[in-house]
């Protein structure tokens, strides 16, 4: 299990201690998102616009590296804006940043990755910083209605990425030579065209990780009908990567490790796509279902501070040991420091155990006792179609040779 990336929104800003030390002592790997430094107050560039000092960046990779456990790594995400503004160079060279992963797309954007500015300098600021900001903050007629307050906010787009493979070869080159030790690929909701591009050049470029988010995956502020119905759904997306996939080993070929996003949140979930993906999907990135018990861990330590817990909370307890059902083990794994943790990093943790011990029951109901023994036998499709598009068996398929040598032997 993987987080989503979570970029510049001001839900993933707000939020990144609570997600980044839950991540950190649950041992699951963290994404930081595209557009972080681009749109960070406090981001200093050099004479040439490269990027020298960016405080929440630190902040963010700081927050994970502090309860780091050896599991998992924090990986920094990058599109068009951040690699003009040479963020890889920045975050590999002088923050010791690991992985880096390029971005063409994800779930639900087939456009670029927006944020919601509320004041007028701000935006003007991103549009100087090569953002292009909707409705156009330098019109006077724009500046005028924003005073009127008929505006009231913009929206902060990126540019969109065109792929090119000898471009894409060399992206990856060049961040191995900057010194990424692991180098991963993000594509979104695409068709199969793109699919292949995206799995054949990961697996030309030896990519270490490619993940893979089928409509509708979250995402921080794109419109609704955009996450739910423009993009190719994850059942399709999951059943054409195993067939790629599948086409590439069978000529030798290097498969990149695989992992599947877009609308998991329970161990089913994870069970399913590791069978249906198997040997080839080694992962699944959730994004808003990892970032829900976050939310909820972080209310309860407001409202504990403000003396105002509600009934639907108090009556588990009224402090963090009688409500979280995994603070003790916390506290038998981190001592003191579990004292300073985020109660949202809590709800974390609790609900990556609740996972595991979920995955390990399904896991032994099905009789395998470790995540490689997960294979496409351990599933079976409830629909004719579901069997047409995955070609795993039908419900009354499934088995049928073995059913019938049972009866006639
Ligand atoms: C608040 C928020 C911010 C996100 N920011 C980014 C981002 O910066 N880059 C990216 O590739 N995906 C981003 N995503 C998408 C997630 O990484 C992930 O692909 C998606 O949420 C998976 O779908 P799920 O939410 O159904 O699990 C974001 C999602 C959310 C909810």
């Amino acid at each position: 299990m993987i987080t989503g990336a979570l970029g510049s929104t001001e839900i993933a800003r707000q939020n990144w201690e609570h997600f980044a030390v839950g991540a950190a002592i649950s041992g699951i790997s963290l994404v930081c998102g595209e557009n972080v430094c681009g749109i960070d107050p406090g981001l200093e560039r050099d004479k040439h616009g490269k990027v020298t000092r960016s405080p929440d960046m630190e902040r963010r990779i700081e927050a994970y590296r502090r309860y780091h456990q050896g599991y998992g790594d924090i990986l920094v995400q990058l599109n068009v804006e951040d690699t003009r503004l040479g963020v890889a160079e920045y975050v590999v060279e002088k923050l010791g940043v690991e992985t880096v992963e390029l971005k063409w797309g994800q779930g639900a954007k087939c456009i670029g990755g927006e944020i919601k500015v509320d004041s007028l300098d701000r935006a003007l600021e991103l549009q100087k910083r090569g953002y292009l900001v909707t409705p156009d903050p330098s019109e006077p007629a724009i500046q005028a209605a924003f005073r009127d307050t008929a505006i009231k906010q913009f929206e902060r787009h990126s540019r969109l990425g065109f792929v090119d493979e000898e471009e894409f070869y060399n992206s990856v080159k060049r961040l191995r030579s900057l010194g990424a030790k692991r180098v991963t690929l993000k594509t979104g909701a695409y068709p199969m065209r793109e699919l292949a591009m995206a799995i054949k050049w990961a697996s030309n470029a030896k990519i270490d990780l490619l993940t893979i988010d089928g409509a509708p995956g979250g995402t921080g502020m794109s419109p609704w009908r955009m996450m739910e119905e423009w993009g190719v759904p994850t059942f399709y997306l999951q059943c054409m990567t195993n067939e790629l996939c599948e086409r590439l080993r069978a000529k030798g070929s290097y498969v990149p490790d695989i992992a599947i996003a877009g609308g998991f949140s329970a161990e089913d979930h994870i069970f399913k796509v590791l069978a249906m993906g198997a040997p080839h999907t080694k992962a699944v990135c959730m994004g808003r279902a990892l970032m829900i018990p976050g939310f909820v861990g972080k209310n309860i330590e407001q409202w504990m501070k403000d003396g105002e817990l509600p009934n639907t909370i108090n009556k588990f307890g009224t402090t963090k040991e009688e409500i979280f059902v995994s603070y003790e083990s916390i506290k038998a794994e981190f001592g003191k420091d579990a004292d300073d943790f985020p109660m949202g990093a809590l709800g974390i943790y609790t609900y990556a155990d609740r996972i595991k011990v979920g995955l390990q029951q399904l896991m032994c109901g099905s009789r395998n006792m470790d995540i490689p023994s997960i294979s496409r036998n351990d599933v079976m499709s409830l629909t004719r179609e579901a069997a047409e598009i995955s070609g795993i068996p039908f419900v009354t398929d499934a088995y049928r040779e073995e059913a019938l040598a049972i009866i006639d032997a």
